[in-house]
């Protein structure tokens, strides 16, 4: 189920204090089901031992180019020539020099010059030899051939200093070989889905609002499988207490009208809509400007309007694939159906409110009109992984049929 399952990954480290935390993406990346196979440089050598590697990953680290282990292919350019990606982690200053300027003078430049397999580098360097011209072109350079260079990130770097020039944490580097491979040959690549998630917030006045319990990990957990299948991911996010996922485009939102705004904004160039936020049904008519005071031993009343229904308002966009959540506390399935039809989704995932939100795992009842599918109580990363498989599968079926988006009338 895990994208990394199976996949062969040549992890090159070079020599730079940040060689410690590569130790970790490699033994999460073996966890995750793939071969690891890590490439040193004669440098990096001199900040972490070739066992470390070796332990964690079960597989022999190789140094040099003249002692590789032989599998029958051309020695020193097989690696590069079965590999699924090849991540440089950390990457240094002379190591991007050398792959801009097309060496190949050891076995980790040989492996890039062999490979049509898809390149990450995370540079990490002193802040100054990484804003200095010569490594910003070389960075140019190795985009402009279709290597994938992350932004090294802003903070306190081993020597008594603060600037841009650390490595990324290696969950952040997992993420990123997840969405490359994804954007490489997953199923959803070329393709722009929105995630919704979260809970809105209705202003009562400048400090209270009217919320829900939706925690947004859900949601989270399905932009993120998004991206990990290929698909470019915008997600709408009301207020929550998650760290947004790497490499998705993340956009805040409090209000219904917020989310509003921003679905109908991304979804204009989108494929799928998956609408996950528990949206307000009701906000107060008109928040107070000031905060509200208590009037002797009186209660108060707020009048409530509705909210636009926001995945409701998109049922005559034909050319985009929509998925709704109905959260329920009773007929389950009676009032999913009810919302299918209502909201002109093509898929909706029925839940239980009250087992379900706010909640580590979740049970789910995916309907398309005909066919109900269960998927049982599990986590709600596991869960998402087995909706979003589901969605792509009736998303190709779908397609054929596909309406001309205004876009490609020429209209917009
Ligand atoms: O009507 P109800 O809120 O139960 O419908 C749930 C589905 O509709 C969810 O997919 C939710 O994101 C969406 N929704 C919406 N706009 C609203 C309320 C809900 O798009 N105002």
């Amino acid at each position: 189920m895990d994208t990394l399952a199976g996949k062969r990954v040549i992890l090159g480290v070079c020599g730079s204090i940040a060689a410690y935390k590569v130790a970790q993406l490699a033994r999460d990346l073996t966890l995750a089901g793939a071969r690891v196979d890590v490439i040193m440089t004669k440098a990096a050598e001199q900040f972490v031992g070739a066992a470390t590697f070796q332990a964690l990953t079960g597989r022999p680290v190789l140094t040099d180019m003249w002692t590789l282990p032989e599998d029958g292919v051309v020695g020193h350019v097989s690696l590069g020539m079965q590999a699924d990606v090849v991540v440089i982690a950390p990457a240094t200053a002379n190591t991007i020099a050398r792959l801009a300027a097309g060496l190949c003078d050891d076995l980790l430049t040989t492996t890039v010059l062999a490979t049509r397999a898809p390149l990450l580098i995370a540079p990490a360097m002193n802040p100054a030899m990484y804003d200095h011209p010569a490594t910003q072109a070389n960075i140019a350079t190795l985009r402009a051939r279709g290597a994938c260079v992350l932004e090294p990130e802003f903070g306190r770097m081993a020597e008594p200093l603060v600037g841009r020039g650390r490595l990324p944490e290696p969950a952040d580097l997992l993420a990123e070989i997840r969405a490359l491979l994804g954007r490489h040959n997953g199923p959803l690549r070329g393709r722009h889905v929105v995630v919704t998630a979260g809970g809105t917030r209705e202003p009562i006045d400048p400090v209270r609002y009217l919320g829900n319990r939706s925690s947004g990990q859900m949601g989270y957990a399905l932009a993120a499988r998004a991206r990990d299948l290929g698909a470019t991911v915008t997600l709408i996010s009301g207020p929550t207490a998650l760290t947004p996922p790497r490499a998705v485009h993340v956009v805040a939102v409090e209000t219904a009208l917020d989310m509003r705004a921003a679905v109908q904004a991304a979804c204009a160039q989108a494929d799928i809509l998956i609408m996950n936020a528990a949206v307000a049904d009701f906000r107060p008519a008109q928040p107070s400007t000031e905060k509200i005071k208590k009037q002797a031993d009186e209660g108060l009343t707020i009048q409530l309007v509705q909210n636009p229904d926001v995945v409701g308002e998109l049922a005559h966009r034909n050319d985009l694939f929509k998925v709704g959540f109905a959260a329920e506390t009773r007929d389950l399935l009676a009032n999913a159906r009810s919302k299918l039809q209502r909201k002109g989704l093509h898929l909706i995932v029925a839940n239980d409110a009250v087992a379900s939100i706010g909640q580590a795992e979740i049970a789910l009842v995916v309907l398309d009109g005909e066919q109900a599918i269960e998927l049982p109580r599990q986590s709600k990363e596991t869960a998402a992984a087995m909706l979003l498989d589901l969605i792509v599968e009736r998303f190709e079926q779908w397609l054929p049929g596909r309406q001309p988006s205004a876009r490609e009338n020429g209209d917009r």
